[in-house]
Parts: structure tokens; sequence; C-alpha cells
């Protein structure tokens, strides 16, 4: 066996070996904990090698370092944490036990963008103990894959430490390069929803993970897995210097950034690595961080797609408050459940279908109450409708960030939903703080996420969250955790003219940074591009690109999110119709951040595969080899293409649909218009 692991003593004696005997030599250590231990330093390589991790320790201060292809990525960057009235983890550590393992298996989502999932990492459990101050024992468990690092802080309880107030969590990540970054700023008042923008690494002040990373032949992304109760992690560069960025816990309103018992764990901290940025999206080492599914039989979860009574209400021909042009009444309701039953989709969202919205809802979160509808929605009525239809409700639990009046209705909120045939529900925190004080993304919120997720779990119930914490994986823990916002959506594209909506690179950088944490409900699929009572807001994009969004950006529960209306007798409604929003596989092919994105997926209940392509501003050809379809079989490519000049502001109807004949030996140009995309579905027609 290679050796993954070596260790040196100061730096001088080196032993190779495998894991299994290494253990032993930790073993050793570890029985005279106390003792004035010889520093170590410890090394583990990734399965293929091309990643190494050095951990170590400098004057005292654990810390570790990362190369790729034996380049230098991260100097050596500080490991600890700060506590109030506890003795903390910053210095006065020396290496005092290591043990390590190899994990190699595959495991089966329930649902999701792949269905089997190879874990396959090399471990090490580092335990540091102090060797100056009051004895204190800080364990850092590393886990190297080949696509990248992850690391978590495992703290024991100490001697006379009840409970532990992080005042700080010290974790840095010192970069070599002064790479270049795609960010959003953090602590603002919209959250995660801003458009990204790109400048060197030594121009940065607080951010949001995940943020990516390109250099020579190197793409990284920073972000964390595995929140469940603790605080999301920003990234600071310290006094904006240099090229180190530290982890900024987002605080309580009280400055604490995380009450924690004596013993506690810290999510992981992660950073994916690979050639080329499209690469990082086929990284599946977010959910391979997060625990096996705690839920047991989730067959009540299912994907699918979704139309609902809510884009309406964004473009402002209906209104989510009661009045003659309210969206969510009975007889519009039935209507959009007869349109999904015949067309295949799985559920109706509706929103504005409780009491709380007339009059000033941002500002008045306290009125909203989740058991009960306006008077001109019988939820009787419509559920025996849904049922007789086969299309259930999608609930809509809007807060205005109200958690504290959310709360007290939790449990018998999700009753209700599933009384009345609901499998998902929409929540929303729309604010920019919390019960007025509390930060979105910092503990508190944290907890109540956690909360709706196991409450709405008990009532079988899945959770589409907007405005939420961002995704870490959970997915994998609490199936029925589908999907969220958590980013500029197509919500943005309503509300003003095109040219101020989402920029059109917009697209073409989602993929390398949010989506790298999980699903997004971005709401795309409008075939109708420009609206409003003067015809002058609109989408900044072409018809082609929205349906090339469809399998762009992944979502278990895939919103399509125009009008009825503008569906019946459009020509890209088909590719609507036909698009799955579960998959067996999934291969991002080709990109560049900020300028392009391909994408293919493989259905997970039949032979077909998709793929769609999108561009920003600019015109661009992309040849893609079709070398990921069956080497066996003929197909039929439906091509939803830009059509005659097609352009996202000045011409976005456009849309032409033509099929070919192709197998895996050809390859497609595929020409995108100005903003503009391509969707495809290969259908087998005959074995070759
Ligand atoms: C913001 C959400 O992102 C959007 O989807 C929803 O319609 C509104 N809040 C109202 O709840
Ligand atoms: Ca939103």
């Amino acid at each position: 066996m290679v050796a993954a692991l070596r260790s040196h003593f100061n730096g001088k004696t080196k032993i190779s070996g495998n894991f299994g005997s290494l253990s032993g030599i930790a073993a050793v250590f570890s029985a005279c904990l106390l003792s004035a231990l010889p520093a170590y330093a410890v090394e583990i390589a990734s399965p293929d090698g091309r990643i190494v991790v050095d951990v170590d320790t400098r004057n005292g201060i654990p810390g570790y370092s990362i190369t790729f292809n034996d380049k230098p990525v991260l100097n050596f960057s500080r490991l600890g944490l700060q506590f109030q009235k506890a003795p903390d983890f910053v210095e006065g550590f020396d290496i005092a036990s290591v043990e390590t393992k190899t994990t190699d298996l595959v495991w089966t989502q329930p649902w999701g963008e792949e269905k089997d999932i190879r874990d396959h990492h090399k471990e090490a459990r580092i335990v540091f103990q102090s060797q100056t101050g009051p004895a204190r024992q800080m364990t850092v468990t590393f886990r190297v894959f080949d696509d990248g690092v992850g690391f978590r802080y495992d703290i024991p309880a100490q001697a006379g430490v009840d409970a532990i107030k992080i005042t700080d969590e010290l974790t840095e990540f010192t970069f070599h390069d002064n790479l270049k970054a795609w960010w959003i700023p953090a602590y603002k008042d919209n959250r995660y929803e801003y458009q990204y923008a790109a400048s060197s690494i030594d121009s940065l002040d607080v951010i949001h993970t995940p943020a990516t990373f390109e250099g020579d032949k190197i793409a990284i992304s920073i972000h964390e897995a595995a929140l469940t109760d603790y605080a999301s992690m920003t990234l600071r560069r310290p006094m904006m210097h240099g090229q180190t960025l530290k982890a900024d816990l987002v605080p309580w309103a009280d400055g604490i950034k995380v009450y924690a018992n004596a013993s506690f764990k810290t999510p992981w901290r992660t950073i994916q690595i690979a050639d080329t940025a499209y690469e990082l999206a086929n990284s599946r080492m977010i959910l391979n961080l997060n625990e096996p599914n705690a839920l047991g039989d989730v067959s009540w979860v299912k994907p699918g797609k979704y139309v609902g009574i809510w884009w309406c209400a964004h473009i402002r021909t209906c209104t989510w408050e009661t009045g003659e042009k309210h969206g969510a009444t009975t007889e519009n309701t039935m209507r959009y459940m007869d349109f999904a039953a015949k067309y295949g989709f799985d559920g109706v969202l509706v929103e504005g279908w409780n009491i709380g919205w007339d009059g000033n809802w941002y500002e008045n979160g306290d009125l909203f109450r989740f058991t009960e509808p306006t008077p001109d929605f019988d939820i009787e009525k419509i559920a025996a409708h849904g049922r007789k239809v086969g299309v259930p409700l999608i609930g809509h639990h809007e807060t205005s960030a109200n958690i504290v009046n959310y709360e007290k209705q939790l449990d018998a909120a999700f009753a209700f939903s599933e009384k009345h045939g609901m499998r998902a529900v929409k929540t929303g925190y729309v604010g920019s703080r919390l019960n007025d004080t509390e930060w979105h993304h910092g503990q508190y919120m944290v907890q109540h996420f956690q909360n709706v997720v196991e409450t709405a779990a008990r009532h079988h119930i899945a959770i589409d969250a907007h405005e939420p914490i961002k995704d870490t994986g959970l997915r994998r823990t609490y199936p029925n955790m589908m999907t969220r916002e958590g980013a500029r959506g197509g919500e943005y594209d309503a509300w003003s003219h095109a040219a101020q909506g989402n920029h059109p690179d917009h697209a073409t950088i989602l993929p390398y940074t949010r989506m790298l944490s999980g699903p997004m409900d971005y709401t795309a699929g409008i075939v109708d591009l420009r609206f409003g009572e003067q015809e002058e807001n609109g989408v900044s994009s072409t018809v082609a690109k929205q349906l090339a969004l469809m399998v762009v950006i992944y979502s278990p529960l895939q919103m399509a999110a125009d009008l009825p209306e503008n569906y019946e007798g459009h020509p890209g409604f088909q590719f609507i119709r036909d698009v799955p929003a579960d998959w067996e596989e999934s291969i991002a092919l080709d990109g560049r951040i900020g300028a392009y994105f391909v994408m293919a997926r493989k259905d997970r209940n039949s032979p077909d595969w998709y793929l769609g392509a999108v561009s920003d501003e600019q015109a661009r050809t992309i040849t893609v080899p079709l070398d990921f379809l069956d080497n066996a079989t003929t197909y039929r490519a439906e091509i939803y293409a830009d059509g005659e000049g097609a352009h996202w502001l000045d011409n976005p109807q456009p849309l032409a649909v033509k099929t070919k004949t192709v197998t895996a030996e050809d390859s497609l140009n595929l020409e995108l218009a100005q903003g503009g995309g391509q969707a495809i579905r290969f259908t087998p027609l005959a074995a070759r």
C-alpha cells in the first residue's frame, strides 16, 4: 500500500508506512498525553496523491497547509478557537497523537443530481495537546478526497468547563497566490441576493461562501458542510491586509459567535480543488462530509416540477393581498391544479393564501397565520380537488423574518399542511434582521432552520426555503430539506426593466459558486420575457436560456415559473414538460466562470439525457462532444436553440426548435446568442 500519511518528529525523523502502522505509533504517544512531547507533523495525501495536506504547529500555533500537483495552494494557515471565560485554543500546542483511516464506499441518494455517490478519502484525526498554559485538548479531523479537503474541530469536554461561548474561530485560509475571487458580500441587508463580483484576493473585505478562486490550472471553492448548530462562516481579510482569509462567524446580537456544549463539533470547513472551475461542479465532497440519512424511510419525499400562483404576484398581474386581483382564490388555484394535471406537473405553489398579507406584510410579520386561509381560499375544496386530479398543493409560509411568531405556530402549521395533502412547503424570511435583531446567518437562524426541517419531517413535508441558511449538504441527513433560494433568483427579473434584472452573466457564475453548495429554487422557465403595463419590464435572458437553466440549475423541486396562459401553445413548453427534476448522473462538461457553462444530466427514470448551456452577454459557439451518451445507442436530439436575431435585451423571444440524429461519436456545435442558451433532450432511437 502506498504510504498515504507520513509523520516526522521535529521535522527530522520521518516515518513512512500505511495507516495501520501509524495508528500504532499515534497510540503510543496518546498514552502519555500530558508529558512534554516532541512536536511532530502530519501529512495526508488524497487517494490520487494530487492534494497533500500538512498539519503542524509553529511556535505552538496549530496550522495546516495544502499543495495541489506539488504546487503550494494554501501556506501555513492557522487553526484555533477563542472562548469567553474558558481556556482557549490559540497557542501553546503540539500534536500529541494521530488516528488515521481510509474510506472507500458508494452510497445512494433517495433523490438527487446523482444516484450513486462514491466517498473515497483519507482521514487523520489529529489531537493537539497544550504544552504551556492550562491543560487543553483540541482535535481536528481532516479528510482528504481527490476533489478537496474537509476539516472540522471536534472538541472533547475539558476539565472544569461546563459550556462554551465561542468568541472567535481563528481558522485561516492563507493563499499562496493572489487568485481571482468570485464572491458576494456578507453582512448586507439582502442576505445572499447579490450579483457576484470578481476581484483579486488582496482586494476583499468580507464575503459569503461558497466563494470560488481561480488561478493558473487550478480552481478552489471554500465553503462548509454539515452546519446544524453553529454560526455560518463568512470569510474576512483581517485588517484588509495580505492574502489571508479568516473565518468570520456570523454573531448573535450580543456578540457571541456560538453557544456550545462543553463538548462540540464544528461544521466541516471545505476546500474543493480542481484543475478547472467547471470541474468543481462535479465534486460531491460537501455531500460526502454530511452524515447519512437520519430519517429512515423517505419514500414520502418526492422530487418533481411545480407551477404556482407566484410569478403573477411578482409581475403585479395578481396580488398576494386580498382584493380584486387576489391570486390565491379557490377558483384560480383549481385552474392551476387542472393545468398541472393536464401537463404532468407535480404540485401547485400558492402564495398569499393565508391571513397576514393585507397591509404592510414586510413590517407586520406578527400578523401571519399559518393555519388560517383567507375567506376566498376554500382549503377543503381545494385539497379535495387536488386529490381528485392528483396534484397536491405546495404550501407557503412567509414569515417576514418574524421567527418568534412562526415558531409559536410551527407544529400546527405543518400538521395543517399534512392534513391537506401537501408534500412540500416553501418557507420565506423576507427582512434584513430576524425579529429585528439577529442576522439571517447566525446560530439563532441555524437552530431555527433545523427545528423547521425536523418538525416538517415529522409531518412528512419537504422544505423549499427562501432567504435561507446557506446549503451545506444537509439534504443527505435530512432528505426532506430539498431545495432553497440563497442567491439572486428569477424574481429579480420580474421587478424591473431587463437591463436592471439579473445580469446575463449571473447564470454563468452561479454554477461555479452558489450551486456548489446544493440545489437552488431559481424559478426559471419564463417564456414570455417582456411584460408589465407598458411592456417595459422583462427578463434578461432569451427563451432558450430559460429552458437551459432547468438543466443547468439543479433543484429537486423545479419550478416552471411562467403563467399557464403563456405556456399553452408555446414551442418551448414541450421541453419544460419533458425535463425531469431527478437525475441518475450529472456531468459538468465545459465552461468558464462568468462566460459560459455546459451541463449534461441523465434522467433517473428513463434512458434520456439532457443538456443545458448558458452564455453571458457574448454570443458564442461551443463544440460539445457527445461522448457522455451511451455508445451502443442512436439518439434523437430535440434542440431548443436561440432563434434568428435572438438577444437577451433587444430581442429575447426567438426560439428555434429542431431535431437531429446523433451518436456518442458526434459533437454538436451549440450556437448561443448574446445572453442566450441552448437546451437539448436526447432520446434513444435504436440500438446501434
Ligand atoms: C421572497 C421569495 O424569494 C419569493 O419567492 C416570495 O414570493 C416572496 N418572498 C414572498 O414571500
Ligand atoms: Ca428571495
